[in-house]
């Protein structure tokens, strides 16, 4: 297999609500459909890069619960290193999502032992080729973790849900990815007009050497180490739910680079990943292969 990746981030057990549209505030609405998923971004983003022949580890915590045993039973269940997996006696991370029926979702996090997790003892390999970090589990943690990794490790950080940036911490991400959402808050930008170029090279002046910025229905644009940009229009999908799309985007992403691939390569297939995702049901998605996601690539080449 090509390449190890080290995920560290949240695991969270979803309970996720279909109902015809998402309610207003004050509105209880009649749903139509309940299920009880794995989740959470950094697992999300691990069961992603899983998929692909590369190696993946995870780093994180979970309760003693029965979210937890939940969360552990999925993990354990595919090709991922659990070394790093802590089970501690707090109450496991969790989240409620909401999801109208053009697939369009509001969701909460109640993060519980993902915020206390504590990197001090987690070996890393000195082999490691990729590392991937999001914004759920506490900060302290992500920039320990960048300090332990060796310098050839190629730090990918999904900068979700949109923190404020510590300068030390962003210096030493090579890849930035974040939605359009996300960049906004980043830069603090309070207009409704996005201009592209200048956010991924306003968003770069902050310190990562990559940035990615997802568009959804409207694909993606970055920008390398070397100031080409890189852009795709969105794979016309039915949308079955976006929820978790992101997660196999970075997650794609991240094993492709591993793989050895250009990051405007990888970056279509991990836009291939996504659109292979919102377009399955929820409980087939765990069925999408490596081969899917190469011949959704191509189709759209
Ligand atoms: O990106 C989707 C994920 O965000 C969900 O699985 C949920 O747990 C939240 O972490």
């Amino acid at each position: 297999m090509a390449g190890k990746i080290l995920v560290v981030g949240s695991l969270h057990l979803d309970v996720i609500v279909n109902s015809s549209r998402l309610p207003q505030p004050d509105e209880t609405l009649l749903g139509d459909k309940v299920s009880y998923r794995f989740g959470g971004k950094g697992g999300n983003q691990a069961l992603a890069a899983a998929k692909i022949s590369v190696q993946v580890l995870m780093a994180g915590r979970i309760g003693k619960d029965n979210f937890g045993k939940e969360i552990y039973d999925t993990l354990a269940n595919q090709n991922i290193n659990l070394d790093r997996l802590k089970m501690v006696d707090e109450p496991s991370g969790m989240s409620v999502a909401l999801i109208g029926s053009d697939g369009i979702y509001s969701a909460v996090v109640v993060s519980g032992v993902n915020q206390t997790i504590d990197l001090s003892d987690i070996p890393v390999p000195n082999d490691l080729s990729v590392l991937i970090l999001q914004n759920e589990i506490n900060s302290d943690a992500n920039f320990e973790i960048v300090k332990k990794v060796p310098k050839s490790t190629y730090v990918i950080f999904n900068a979700a849900p949109a923190l404020t940036p510590n300068k030390d911490f962003f210096e030493r991400i090579d890849l930035l990815i974040v939605n359009q959402l996300e960049a906004k808050m980043l830069l603090n930008m309070e207009s409704d007009i996005f201009d592209d170029l200048e956010a991924l090279k306003k968003l770069q002046n902050l310190g990562p050497k990559e940035v990615i910025i997802t568009l959804g229905a409207d694909g993606y644009t970055g920008i390398s180490r070397d100031g080409e940009i890189f852009s795709k229009p969105g794979i016309k999908v039915a949308v079955l739910s976006t929820h978790g799309a992101g997660d196999s985007f970075v997650g794609t992403l991240a094993a492709f680079i591993c793989k050895g691939e250009h990051i405007s390569v990888a970056a279509q297939y991990a836009q291939a990943s996504s659109a292979l995702h919102i377009k399955t049901p929820i409980d087939q998605r765990e069925k999408i292969k490596q081969v899917d996601i190469e011949n959704m690539f191509l189709l759209n080449q």
